[in-house]
């Protein structure tokens, strides 16, 4: 077999046979193939798709790249996707409070993506904290805290690892098949019996209508069942970003606020709908029952203690938890101010992640280093009212010499007008 004429059959719209795509997972998991014909083929696919059978097919090749988790060991294993937003932290939230409510979370997490953040670099804000671990010890940190999130370690779908950073820098990451077997694999590898998948849909998802954010979640669905597993999908709003804060350490702030019982609600709205939906699903239990008792497990703090137990099993600094204050401060703050009187009619989130990444927040090439302290603190959102003279938002960086131009994209991002604008629905359907 020749990976020329693999990319060749895709490029002509031909459906790929299940040996031509192992051929090409273990070729380039194993190095074989070279990153150049891994992103021809990356890029076929994105313009030509993948039929139900390719899709399943390449999922259960990438899964079966490496090790899968044996979590036999532990009841009610129950784990949460994104298809990746902007300011999406809500695995700081929800997870704790799944865990805390008798879940058992061992969690496989990426790194940021395109213009989208990602929760292995936001726990890397703190101090210590491990996120490369072999499965003894991710066991073991499991065993003590009941709850823990790492990133694609050792010889965890090792061709997710390569494929995804590969993505995030040719333009390949909104391809349905690419997203579901970069998801699925991951979550097949890490071996929880309960999956949910919280599903992005707006200017600042992968899928920027309910109809594709529905296929693609359909499609998760079906392999996630085919494999034995309880799936669920929770389709949110990515039309503007979510909670205020844009940014690694900024976000791991807003998440321990909400985790407080304050910060921003439409964080907290979708973090308790996902931990309902992890431990509903993983007990049978009644949804309405098990969302009072999420509220609770954030009023009573023992979601935030979870958070603290799960930072410390992971050699970070808990003391950074319970005081966030000592997470340092990027040099520069630099406010973008209103022009107009009026309201914010839409945010084109996109624009709003790639500013962001622009401070520093993200990456533009797979070795770049992220700066922790750089991102966005949002001020007014959809539908706020806005007067000449208002602070919209609070850029942050290091280096000053990045914020002209991420100032000139978060302006880009916002438009304005006369009327108060329709807010689109924070929580669309929950699919089972
Ligand atoms: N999240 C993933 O893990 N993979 C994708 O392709 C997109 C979002």
């Amino acid at each position: 077999m020749r990976m020329v004429d693999i990319i060749q059959n895709k490029r002509d719209g031909y459906a790929l046979t299940d040996k031509e795509i192992e051929y090409f997972v273990s070729g380039y998991t194993s190095g074989e193939i070279p990153d150049y014909q891994a992103s021809a083929l990356a890029m076929a696919i994105y313009f030509k798709g993948m039929n139900d059978s390719e899709t399943t097919a390449l999922t259960l090749a990438m899964a079966h790249s490496g090790d899968m988790v044996d979590l036999s060991e532990f009841s009610h294993t129950a784990d949460k996707h994104s298809t990746g937003g902007v300011g999406d932290k809500t695995s700081l939230v929800a997870t704790p409070i799944a865990a805390s409510l008798g879940c058992t979370v061992a969690k496989m997490s990426g790194r940021g993506l395109g213009h989208t953040g990602g929760t292995v670099d936001k726990l890397e804000s703190i101090p210590g904290f491990r996120t490369e671990m072999d499965m003894n010890d991710f066991r073991s940190a499991v065993r003590k805290s009941g709850l823990a999130i790492i990133g694609q370690s050792g010889n965890l779908t090792p061709a997710d690892k390569k494929l995804y950073s590969l993505r995030d820098v040719t333009g390949t990451v909104p391809s349905i098949p690419l997203i579901v077997s970069s998801i699925m694999s991951k979550k097949l590898a890490a071996g929880s019996q309960t999956i949910v998948l919280d599903v992005k849909i707006g200017s600042g998802a992968f899928m920027d209508t309910l109809e594709n954010a529905t296929a693609l979640a359909e499609k998760m669905i079906t392999i996630g069942k085919a494999a034995g597993r309880n799936v669920r999908a929770v389709l949110t709003d990515m039309d503007e970003p979510l909670g205020c804060a844009v940014g690694n350490a900024l976000e791991v702030k807003e998440a321990i606020e909400v985790l407080n019982g304050r910060g921003p609600s439409d964080l907290r709205e979708v973090a308790v709908t996902l931990a309902t939906n992890m431990v509903s699903a993983s007990f049978g239990r009644d949804e309405n029952e098990v969302r009072a008792e999420c509220e609770k497990a954030i009023d009573n703090g023992s979601a935030l203690k979870k958070l603290c137990n799960m930072v410390e099993a992971q050699h970070g600094d808990a003391g950074y938890i319970t005081n966030p204050s000592l997470f340092p401060v990027a040099k520069y703050a630099m406010p973008i101010i209103s022009k107009t009187d009026g309201y914010i009619s839409h945010m084109n989130t996109m624009k709003i992640g790639i500013s962001s990444s622009m401070l520093g927040a993200g990456r533009e090439k797979k070795e770049d280093k992220i700066d922790f302290s750089a991102g966005i603190e949002i001020m007014k959102k959809t539908g706020d009212r806005v007067s000449a003279g208002d602070t919209l938002a609070i850029l942050y960086a290091n280096d000053e010499s990045l914020i002209p131009a991420a100032v000139g994209k978060y302006e880009e991002a916002l438009q304005f007008s006369q009327e108060p604008a329709k807010r689109k629905p924070l929580i669309y359907t929950v699919m089972k």
